[in-house]
């Protein structure tokens, strides 16, 4: 079967696309990433992918009048790679509803909370802020609205006591690094539809059980 072909598209660290990038090299695994894409030229993701032999490409905003100039030529980009699936990974610029539309249901992201809490930047702050005592991270579908959209897959991870923003954040990140080629895996197999603005998870096991806490033997 002919594997799916994915472009993502990062703007710093890259460790997610490191994920990917590790999925793939499993010649089981039904995806294989075909470009790797950015609007920072210095992105230090941008190193994982030339490691891999992955082709790259900068499109740098700061090269395009405005915003849709901007989204063209990475869809430009994307479509020249011959990619199908669009993958966000920590990418920071906002994206418009026309690139939105275009790859409507071909378009992914990964956030660092169990949305819809918690949108937007600062998740881990504001989690330990709210005292939540489960957080998580999300795989869904691009909408208009900034971390909006179907929800594919998520994780959940408790919050210890003592956490900070930066203990909190590697714990979920682990996970992160999970349900992405998760994700991505389910899309390729075809298990995955939308219905109504939820996902179907076609052959889906349900995990069983609970995370609760605090624990205490009762
Ligand atoms: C991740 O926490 C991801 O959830 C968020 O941005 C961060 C990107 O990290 N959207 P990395 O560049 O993949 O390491």
């Amino acid at each position: 079967m002919a594997r799916l072909k994915l472009a993502v598209l990062i703007s710093g660290r890259g460790s997610n696309l490191q994920a990917l990038i590790e999925a793939c090299r499993n010649p089981a695994y039904p995806a294989e990433i075909v470009l790797v894409l950015t609007s920072e030229p210095d992105a230090p993701g941008l190193e994982r992918a030339k490691a891999a032999k992955i082709p790259t490409r900068v499109v740098d905003h700061h090269d395009f009048s405005d915003r849709p100039a901007f989204e063209t030529a990475l869809t430009a980009e994307i479509e020249a790679a011959g990619a199908t699936l669009v993958c966000l990974a920590g990418f920071m610029r906002l994206l418009g509803g026309e690139f939105v539309r275009r790859w409507r249901d071909r378009l992914i992201n990964i956030h660092p909370s169990l949305l819809p809490a918690f949108k937007g930047l600062h998740t881990h702050e504001r989690a330990l802020e709210a005292g939540v005592r489960v957080a998580g991270c999300t795989v869904h579908f691009v909408r208009e609205e900034t971390d909006h959209g179907p929800i594919i897959v998520q994780a959940a991870v408790p919050v210890h006591p003592g956490d900070d923003a930066a203990t909190l954040a590697a714990r979920v990140l682990v996970q992160e690094h999970v349900i992405y080629p998760l994700a991505v895996r389910l899309i390729a197999e075809g298990r995955v539809k939308i219905v109504a603005e939820r996902v179907v998870v076609a052959g889906a096991g349900a995990p069983t059980g609970a995370l609760v806490n605090p624990a205490f033997e009762l």
